[in-house]
């Protein structure tokens, strides 16, 4: 195995909770010093963006089939939308004298360490460069003025993690967090870009160093020591109207010629505490350039929904459940089937993922209307359900249990305690109707290239933020779980090595509202500008 690998895996097993203690964190937290959740540069030329909350027509169900939902024009106004919908505010919230922001992605603890660009080649409705977007403010900020117009083909977006952001509370397993959230932004981007009629296409082979010439993050003197932010990928945005190839050198020679504006505003004077091993992981988890082959799985015919809201109106209500009814009734059994259906390969949400599926779902049945209480398996490809049955404990009875989708039926029943137990203690993976973890196909992965690590993550975000939208579509609720007892989960699904790990874990229930909070429009500041 080699050196970057073996980092990685120590960094892995070394951030495992563990029933008889934590990952280690930071023992108090100074909540006055908390990192600024919005990041500025001062000096840059400031683009304000049309106003936020444009309502569009398509229905969330027709996310289903992007093809039928018709190409918006490329413009300021919906490069603004798009921004918007994948990463802008949502609503604040109001207890007392505090007041935060929620946005259209989730984030681990509400912290938001991934940041967004937008990157424009030679349009007409802006200057061609590169953009840092307040999600604040609704601007964007212009970090580059490239040096000469570069062949026309329409908008980049860009992701970046400012890990501190995030190790500032969870500290050294805020590394795993950070690949959670760009994974939840993927798919954020996603939603945004099929609900206006385009797609997104991952330039997965790009390295991480080409991605930080393309963003700046690597002109070390324009952020705060510790403050800087690590490339995480970029996209391509197709807008189906008349898109050219993209020419990623001259992109490239045209971000290092170019004029570049700006210094990151400090995030806190204060870093009391220091995660070293961060900054180990993320070095040994770096992206080279890659050669990546192209795999799409095979389109299949969706569980139909119910659902007769619009897809913005969906995008902007996600949020996550604080807490469940656990006295529900049972959740309609085509509302779990099509949740679950929903995280294949096979459907639309997941054409912009390029490789075969590496995470699968182990699921906790509480309440579910035709289903035994118990544990579940949803393998999401076909090869990985032999070697999921031989990799878990034997009595496991591996019944299929659904015609729609390979839902199997592992042992009965009622596993409420086992799944809050398993989560940290916490009551919303038992409260719900049914919680999950996420199993990724892990040590053979990171072995051959260890940057893959991250993607693990990413595949995970991606399938959460499929389930929370989808929550939302079926009238109930989903939360993110990054808080789990990493082992336990193995012992209890009978996994003895890596080879299996579980990365992530999510909960859907019926959400009990705080009624203590008052919500108050997103974008209501902006109104009080003059
Ligand atoms: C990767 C990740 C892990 C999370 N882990 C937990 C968790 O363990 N417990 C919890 O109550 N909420 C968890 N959440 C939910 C966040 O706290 C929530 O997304 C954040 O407060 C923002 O609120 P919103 O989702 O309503 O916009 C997690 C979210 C993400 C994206």
């Amino acid at each position: 195995m080699n050196k970057q690998a073996e980092t990685v895996l120590n960094y892995h097993n070394r951030t495992k909770h563990r029933l008889e203690r934590y990952a280690k964190g930071p023992e108090s937290i100074d909540w006055e010093d908390q990192p600024n959740q919005f990041r500025h540069f001062s000096g840059c030329e400031i683009v304000t963006l049309p106003k936020p909350g444009t309502e569009l027509e398509p229905l969330f169900v027709d996310l289903d089939c992007p093809a039928i939902i018709q190409a918006e024009p490329l413009n300021l106004a919906n490069a603004g939308l798009l921004l918007e919908l994948a990463f802008g505010l949502s609503a604040w919230k109001q207890y007392g004298p505090s007041r935060w922001a929620l946005r259209c992605n989730p984030s681990s603890g509400n912290l938001h360490p991934t940041e967004a660009y937008l990157i424009s080649t030679g349009n007409d409705f802006i200057k061609s460069g590169v953009y840092h977007y307040v999600s604040h403010d609704h601007s964007l900020e212009q970090r580059c003025q490239f040096s000469n117009n570069l062949p026309e083909s329409g908008i980049l977006i860009g992701l970046s993690s400012i890990h501190w952001r995030e190790a500032w509370k969870y500290g050294e397993r805020a590394y795993r967090y950070c690949q959670h959230d760009t994974g939840h932004a993927l798919g954020a981007l996603r939603y945004a870009s099929a609900t206006l009629g385009w797609s997104v296409e991952l330039l997965a082979e790009w390295s991480d160093d080409d991605i930080a010439n393309l963003l700046g993050l690597n002109r070390t003197d324009d952020f705060k020591q510790l403050e800087q932010e690590t490339p995480d990928i970029v996209c391509r945005i197709n807008t189906h109207a008349n898109d050219k190839p993209l020419n990623s050198k001259s992109l490239l020679e045209g971000t290092l010629s170019g004029s570049w504006f700006g210094l990151a505003d400090s995030l806190r004077a204060y870093h009391m505490y220091k995660w070293p091993i961060i900054d180990e992981v993320a070095f040994a988890a770096c992206k080279p350039h890659t050669e990546e082959h192209v795999w799409q799985a095979v389109r299949r015919q969706v569980i139909k929904s119910s659902c007769t809201k619009s897809a913005t109106e969906i995008i902007r209500q996600r949020r996550s459940a604080q807490q469940f009814d656990g006295r529900m009734s049972a959740l309609p059994q085509t509302n779990f089937y099509r949740m679950l259906g929903a995280v294949l390969p096979t459907t639309a949400a997941f054409e912009l993922w390029r490789w075969p599926p590496k995470v699968h779902l182990f699921i906790f049945v509480h309440r579910v209307e035709g289903l035994t209480p118990g544990l579940y398996a949803l393998p999401r490809t076909q090869d990985a359900l032999e070697k999921l049955q031989a990799a878990t404990l034997a009595d496991f009875d591996w019944q299929k249990v659904a015609e729609e989708i390979p839902l199997y039926h592992l042992y009965s029943g009622d596993c409420r305690q086992i799944a809050k137990t398993l989560s940290c203690h916490q009551p919303i993976a038992s409260d719900s109707a049914f919680s999950l973890g996420m199993v990724a196909e892990f040590s053979e992965t990171i072995e051959i290239a260890p940057w893959q690590y991250r993607r693990l993550f990413w595949e995970c975000g991606l399938i959460g933020q499929v389930l929370y939208l989808e929550a939302e579509a079926a009238g109930v609720r989903g939360t993110g779980i990054g808080c789990y007892f990493d082992d336990s989960v193995h012992e209890i699904l009978g996994f003895d090595d890596d080879k299996f790990q579980s990365l992530y874990h999510f909960t859907v229930g019926k959400p009990l509202e705080d009624k203590r909070l008052e919500t108050l429009p997103a974008y209501g500041h902006l109104n009080d500008v003059v």
